[in-house]
């Protein structure tokens, strides 16, 4: 089956959301930020390849940290707000199929909520194990999967519920990473040993006026998806989602569990 569409809408999203992300979605993926440097044993010098950097914040943890951190994107506008925010990295336009650097040039690479994006996850993992020198270490961070996140089940519940799936165009699985087991199978098979799987109990912290309209321009997948339903389905959806956020409000504020975690493992050498 072939991704290309859902490709090309999914660089469309994220180059349009480079100036929004900070405020926005990078509230919750930095918070897995710390792990994945931890997974790594980030240290001053050692060379680390950020990938999917988007506005580069892992890439500038790492820094930091001491470490010499480069972060490449898919989406220009991404690179370009990553330049501005930390002018000191190397960042540059790329895909994570297909990196352009030599085999074994980084001490370290990650990959901060990419994986899922990728229209072929496992060449994206053969690529991050290429690009390491033997003894390097790669981590990646995920979602857990809607039977275990707050907000996904509300989310892709009513979704599920309303939506005629068959208007989007195919995507991968959303979720396949979301098990922990295929991570650790899924790395073993590329090469890496000592694989370590961290827990991240990540927060969605918003106002809680407009959760659904936030949300829509929280992630790429969800509106694409959106975009495809008629007035009806997308009324009845947004009407659930916002009914079920009730729950999570205290003092004008939501705070949802949206819990994640840090897959990792070694080049042997
Ligand atoms: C959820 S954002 C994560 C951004 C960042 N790592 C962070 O810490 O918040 C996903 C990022 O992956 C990028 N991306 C998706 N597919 C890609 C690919 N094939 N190659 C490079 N970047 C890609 C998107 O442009 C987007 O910036």
């Amino acid at each position: 089956m072939s991704f290309e569409e859902f490709r090309t809408q999914e660089l469309e999203g994220w180059d349009e959301r480079a100036e929004s992300y900070e405020c926005l979605t990078a509230r919750v993926t930095t918070q897995a930020i710390p792990a994945l440097l931890a997974s790594i044993r980030a240290r001053v010098g050692i060379k680390v390849l950020d990938i999917c950097t988007g506005p580069g914040f892992a890439a500038g943890a790492a820094d930091a940290i001491g470490a010499i951190a480069e972060g490449i994107d898919f989406a220009p506008s991404m690179i370009a707000t990553a330049k501005k925010r930390f002018p000191r990295l190397n960042f540059r336009v790329g895909d994570a199929l297909a990196l352009d650097a030599p085999d074994a040039s980084y001490d370290a690479a990650i990959c901060n909520f990419g994986v899922f994006h990728f229209t072929d996850p496992r060449i994206a993992l053969g690529e991050a194990f290429r690009v390491l020198k033997p003894g390097g270490r790669y981590a990646f961070s995920q979602w857990a999967s809607p039977k275990e996140s707050a907000l996904f089940e509300r989310v892709f519940g009513a979704i599920l519920k309303h939506a005629d799936m068959s208007r989007i165009p195919p995507s991968p699985d959303a979720f396949a990473f979301s098990d922990t087991e295929k991570c650790r199978q899924a790395l073993s098979t590329v090469g890496f040993r000592e694989i370590e799987v961290t827990p991240v109990p990540s927060i969605y912290h918003g106002s809680a006026d407009g959760f659904w309209d936030e949300f829509l321009r929280f992630s790429v997948r969800t509106p694409i998806m959106m975009r495809q339903q008629t007035i009806e389905a997308a009324a009845a959806i947004e009407a659930e989602i916002t009914a079920a956020m009730a729950e999570f409000e205290q003092g004008g504020m939501l705070a949802i569990p949206m819990p994640s975690f840090v897959v990792s493992g070694v080049m042997p050498g």
